[in-house]
């Protein structure tokens, strides 16, 4: 497969939350410019706290961290949050949502801390998300699928290159997952990058890639061997056990 540039480089990043919580153990992992990585695991593994690491919410214990070639190491928080807006879209499974602002203004807060406010642009961003209707709805009188669309047109809004999804689909009944992943897959097909954590096989399994961790390391990468784990290990259920193939590689 042709792969475009280095978007994402983590080298030896490990994470220790406290003396006794290593949530990431060396991890090294490049991503590539439009490729789809669904990060898949079981609950505490390390999922979170590896898309925060890509998005600068949160840094290393040790390690380097380079994204869309911007070397996060050692940046301030202002730096980070500037870095944020210019170049990662952040699609969570609580949407963290503004409680006392319509969709539109929460819509418009992105694009106020990005540089430049146009309620139209935001009005056609939820258009887009089918919420046209929704528009002067606070969150609280929006579902759970309009809320999270709300949040994918406020992630999207100044159009990242590089778009981190955590269990966008976790709080979704079947109908609004299918449309939220639908946008999500135009994107890549637009030619983001994406890297979506996901407990959903059958969306993990629309990306080329997959990496699993179990303990916060990868255990294994579907571009690392011959075969997808996703017909292995990670066939059953996702809080199983890591297999052989599990410490087959690296
Ligand atoms: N702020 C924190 N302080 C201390 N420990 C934390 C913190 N955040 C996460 N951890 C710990 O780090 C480890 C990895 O957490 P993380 O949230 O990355 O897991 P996850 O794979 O996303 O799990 P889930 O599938 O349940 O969302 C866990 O053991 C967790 O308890
Ligand atoms: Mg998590």
């Amino acid at each position: 497969m042709m792969m475009g540039k280095p978007k994402i480089i983590l080298k030896s990043v490990t994470k220790y939350y406290d003396a006794y919580t290593c949530a990431l153990s060396n991890i090294d992992l490049t991503i590539s410019e439009g490729e789809w990585v669904s990060i898949i695991g079981p609950s505490g593994s390390g999922k979170t706290t590896l898309l925060n690491m890509m998005s600068g919410l949160d840094t290393p214990t040790s390690g380097t961290i380079n994204i869309n070639g911007t070397d996060l190491t050692g940046l301030g928080q202002k730096m980070l949050a500037k870095f944020r807006r210019e170049n990662v879209g952040l699609i969570f499974q609580q949407h963290h949502l503004i409680p006392y602002l319509d969709a539109l203004e929460n819509v418009m807060t992105a694009q106020y801390f990005h540089g430049k406010v146009d309620r139209e642009i935001a009005r056609e961003a939820l258009e887009r998300m089918g919420l046209g209707q929704r528009l002067k709805h606070r969150p609280a009188q929006l579902s759970g699928g309009e809320q999270q669309r709300v949040c994918i047109a406020r992630a999207l809004i100044n159009d990242p290159e590089i778009i981190l999804a955590d269990e966008p689909t976790g709080n979704l009944d079947m109908k609004n997952g299918e449309i939220v992943m639908g946008i999500i897959k135009q994107l890549v097909d637009e030619g983001r990058t994406l890297v979506i954590v996901t407990h959903n096989m059958d969306i993990a399994k629309q990306g080329r890639r997959t990496i699993q961790l179990v303990d916060g390391k990868i255990s294994t990468d579907s571009s690392r061997q011959t075969h997808n784990p996703l017909e292995t290990s990670v066939g059953r259920k996702a809080n199983s056990p890591p297999t052989s193939t599990g410490s087959a590689r690296r």
